[in-house]
């Protein structure tokens, strides 16, 4: 019993000695001093040990747990200021090391452009309405005096969802202008901007998603001077003072008469150039004093009150503001273009 004593004691402590961390020490201490520890086994044999010899075993085995005991509490102490000094090694923070540079985003140029708009419109008392772009046909064509039959409805230029061509990609904002109708107590000023879906190819001024931006008034007396005087006055702010547009006459279904407004070129001067293909004119919205049918289907009396609306298109008021040459640009996402504005 002597030899396993001194056995035990001399493997206990170059046990402890080798490990690596408290967690190992801990089990050591279990396999050692525990209940069903090897110490504890030898001690429960004392029993077949004849008196004599028993206290001289006793002596030793306690003397023998004590140093166990010792060595652990030791071990202990060291592995636990080892832990220490790597924990402070590792979360050391050198603070010369350069700092990562943080690069700040900024807004996209259409919706710089978009804001500028935005804030001409709040300026003159509108709201901003934002609507669905998943829209119902009813919406975007019947209410807006577009019936069955009309192309745009067809299958080849729109996104339906269901075989009966009931709900839709709305194909333009102008359906806000219903949504503003039957929820807004007049007289109405809004604008409503929002992505809008149709298929097209896409090439340098095609894309199957676009923006655009609706504008309407309802009020009592309203007129085609009106129309005219707010969308000159946006021009104005949006392209300089003395800006020239004109109004050509068009056709829209929700609108009578319907015009499209063009912008001088800015390039030329009205010259004609490259940028506006000859023209001197660049076009910039649709527009037009709104249909007395699409006021009554609202439940508005044309006789009382009277409206104008318009569509601009973002992109191009982008491309135009910041001369972009290709509509691509703007949905790639490239900051090394989106970064030059
Ligand atoms: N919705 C028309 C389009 O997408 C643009 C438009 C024209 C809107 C005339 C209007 C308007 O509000 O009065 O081509």
């Amino acid at each position: 019993m002597k030899e396993q004593l001194a056995a035990i004691r001399q493997q206990a402590l170059a046990a402890f000695e080798a490990a690596a961390d408290t967690a190992a020490l801990d089990a050591l201490r279990v396999q050692y001093l525990g209940k069903k520890g090897e110490l504890t086994a030898l001690l429960k044999q004392m029993g077949g040990l004849s008196p004599e010899e028993r206290p001289a075993m006793g002596q030793l085995a306690n003397e023998v747990r004590a140093a166990l005991e010792q060595a652990l509490e030791q071990r202990g102490k060291e592995l636990e200021a080892l832990a220490l000094e790597q924990r402070l090694k590792d979360e050391t923070l050198d603070i010369t090391v350069p700092g990562k540079q943080v690069k700040l985003g900024h807004r996209h140029p259409m919706y710089i452009a978009l804001d500028e708009f935005k804030a001409i419109f709040i300026g003159m008392g509108f709201t901003v309405l934002d609507g669905p772009e998943v829209e119902l046909a009813e919406l975007n064509f019947d209410r807006l005096n577009a019936e069955e039959g009309h192309p745009s409805r067809d299958w080849s230029d729109t996104f339906y969802f269901d075989k009966d061509s009931r709900v839709m990609l709305r194909s333009q904002t102008s359906p806000m202008q219903v949504r503003a109708m039957d929820t807004m107590p007049l007289p109405i000023r809004i604008i409503a901007p929002g992505r809008v879906y149709r298929k097209d190819e896409v090439d340098a001024t095609h894309s199957p998603m676009f923006h655009q931006v609706e504008g309407m008034v309802i009020d009592k007396g309203v007129t085609m001077a009106d129309l005219k005087g707010t969308l000159n006055t946006v021009v104005e702010q949006l392209y300089g003072k003395g800006t020239k547009t004109r109004f050509r006459p068009h056709h829209f279904p929700f609108t009578e008469p319907s015009c499209e407004m063009d912008v001088q070129c800015h390039k030329c001067g009205g010259v004609g150039c490259p940028t506006c293909k000859g023209e001197g004119w660049i076009e910039l919205l649709g527009a037009g004093m709104i249909h007395p049918k699409v006021l009554k289907m609202s439940g508005i009396d044309p006789e009382v009150y009277s409206g104008w609306a318009f569509g601009i298109g973002l992109e191009r008021t982008a491309m135009r503001r910041f001369k972009i040459a290709d509509l691509r640009l703007i949905f790639e996402n490239d900051v090394r273009f989106l970064e030059q504005f």
